[in-house]
C-alpha cells in the first residue's frame, strides 16, 4: 500500500515538472506536457478517490472491531447457551427448576450456593458461603476445586470468553 502511494506520488511530481518546462519553453513538447498534466490530475483526483476510499474502509472496520470487543468482553448469551448445552447440559438445566446429576442453574444468579431444595450438595458446598455473581461465578467456573476445595462439580471452563458467554446466558436463559 505504502510502496503504490510512493509511486503515485513520484509520477505526480515528475508530471508536474514537466509540465512548467513545457510551458516556459513554449516548444511543440508543451501539447504533450499540458497532456502529461492532465494526465497528473486524473492521477491526483484518482489517487484522492482511492485515499478516501481507504479511509472508509478503515473506519468502517474500525468501528466493526470496536463493537465487536464491546460484544466480547461482555459476553454473547446465544453462544452461551451453545456452550452450556455442550458442557453443562449433561448434568444441569438452565431453563427448567429440575435437578439432574448437577442442582437447577434457573436463577442461579443472586442464590446462595448450596441451597436448592431437593439436591443432595457436597458439604463443602453448602458451607461455602458463595453467593453466585457474575464475578464469584466466574471465578468457580474457571477451577472449581480450587475455588471450592471439595465440591463435586468438577467441570472446568478454562477459556474466559466462554466463561463470559455461559454466564451472560445464565443471566437470562
Ligand atoms: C458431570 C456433571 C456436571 C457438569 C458437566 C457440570 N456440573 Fe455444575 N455441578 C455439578 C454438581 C454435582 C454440582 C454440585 C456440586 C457440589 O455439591 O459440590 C454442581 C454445581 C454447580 C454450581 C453451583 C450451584 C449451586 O446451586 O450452588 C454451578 C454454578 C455449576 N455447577 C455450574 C456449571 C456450569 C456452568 C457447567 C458447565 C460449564 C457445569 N456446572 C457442568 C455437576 C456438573
Amino acid at each position: 500500500m505504502a510502496e503504490s502511494l510512493g509511486f503515485q506520488a513520484v509520477r505526480f511530481c515528475g508530471a508536474k515538472r514537466d509540465s512548467r518546462h513545457g510551458v516556459s519553453g513554449g516548444d511543440p513538447a508543451g501539447r504533450s506536457a499540458t497532456k502529461t498534466a492532465a494526465f497528473a490530475a486524473a492521477d491526483i483526483r484518482r489517487w484522492r478517490h482511492w485515499v478516501r476510499f481507504k479511509l472508509f474502509i478503515l473506519l468502517g472496520s474500525l468501528l466493526v472491531t470496536q463493537s465487536g470487543l464491546a460484544k466480547a468482553q461482555e459476553g454473547v448469551a446465544e453462544r452461551g447457551r451453545v456452550l452450556f448445552q455442550r458442557q453443562c447440559g449433561v448434568c444441569h438445566q438452565a431453563a427448567q427448576p429440575r435437578n439432574g446429576l448437577g442442582p437447577t442453574l434457573q436463577g442461579v444468579i443472586g442464590r446462595a450456593a448450596g441451597t436448592v431444595e431437593g439436591f443432595n450438595y457436597s458439604p463443602a458446598l453448602k458451607s461455602s458461603g458463595i453467593s453466585w455473581t457474575p464475578e464469584t461465578l466466574d471465578s468457580f467456573l474457571a477451577n472449581p476445586t480450587t475455588t471450592v476445595r471439595g465440591t463435586r462439580m468438577a467441570q472446568r471452563v478454562p477459556d474466559e470468553q466462554q466463561r463470559r458467554d455461559i454466564i451472560k446466558f445464565l443471566a437470562a436463559p
